[in-house]
């Protein structure tokens, strides 16, 4: 690692979120509150939540000559993060995510890529990892190009973070180029025994494991709050865990302070607008002890 840039490679997505009091069963229609058109998708949302952070962010990805892509590119530019690699492709639409979000807190999302599945190998920048400290993956955009971004990074010694979603099969070759996987526990039963000597295990409420390859398991538990809205928890985790490893920190610690950046996000409503920024994220550690 030469340097404290985190490059982000993946999607963006306009949430288009509705509550309800409960999930509908198939075939049934509830009444829901007003739709709330969001900024998210999971790379946008890691980047978000490392920018907001102070961390130096790069974000490289594809969206649609509309309003969803407008809302997008401004709202990761206001958390301060280089959007100048973030593409805008006519005739395709913005990805969107369509999100219901329960009275506990809870969520259902269904995809729909637009724009993010034409990310290609061929839109990332010459030079792109150089330099860079750690690269930020998931699996919303194709497998060349993300198999392309951990090419690169290996070969420029960034740490690559991996997160396996959605869940699904994993790009062949990618987790031997991963140095830290971020998954859920239902992501971690669907891979099994995946091989990557460090990963972090997030269980909601229930906080984190972190597996460290020759050591014990180490539980990190969670800053307990009232959950709002669990959307973009998880990529609040590794958009501020990305930002504690360029830091130099070690993974329990990286761990620990993610934890407290997602339970402020579980807190509040939305993905990327329910994200700290650094004062508040110390005012909240200090109010927690
Ligand atoms: O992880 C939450 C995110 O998943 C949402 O913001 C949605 O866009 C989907 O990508």
């Amino acid at each position: 690692m030469s340097g404290r840039r985190i490059v982000v490679v993946g999607s963006l997505n306009a949430d288009l979120v509705v509550r309800t009091e409960r999930f509908p069963r198939p075939g049934e229609t509830l009444r829901g509150q007003d739709l709330a058109v969001l900024p998210g998708g999971k790379s946008a949302n890691q980047a978000v939540a490392a920018g907001r952070l102070g961390g130096e962010v790069v974000l490289v990805g594809a969206v649609g000559d509309d309003e969803h892509g407008r809302l997008l590119r401004s709202s990761a530019a206001a958390a301060g993060v280089d959007v100048s690699h973030v593409l805008v492709r006519a005739g395709t639409p913005t990805g969107t995510a369509v999100i219901t979000v329960d009275a506990a807190g809870e969520n259902t999302i269904v995809v729909s890529p637009g724009a993010n599945a034409a990310l290609a190998p061929a839109d990332l920048p010459a030079g792109l990892l150089e330099g860079a400290a750690v690269l930020c993956l998931c699996l919303e955009v194709g497998a060349e190009v993300v198999l392309a971004a951990a090419r690169a990074a290996r070969a420029a010694g960034a740490l690559v973070l991996t997160n396996p979603s959605p869940s699904g099969p994993v790009p062949a070759g990618l987790l031997e180029r991963t140095d830290v996987l971020v998954l859920n526990e239902h992501e971690a039963a669907q891979l099994g025994g995946h091989g990557v000597p460090r990963s972090v295990v997030t269980r909601g409420a229930r906080g984190c494991v972190v597996h460290e390859e020759g050591a014990a398991p180490v539980p990190v538990p969670a800053v307990p709050v009232e959950a709002v809205d669990t959307t973009g928890c998880g990529d609040a985790f590794t958009g501020a865990l990305a930002l504690r490893l360029a830091a130099g920190d070690p993974l329990v610690e990286a761990a620990r302070r993610a934890g407290a950046v997602a339970a402020l996000a579980a807190a509040r409503a939305g993905a990327q607008p329910s994200y700290p920024s650094r004062e508040e994220l110390e005012a909240f550690t200090a109010a927690s002890g």
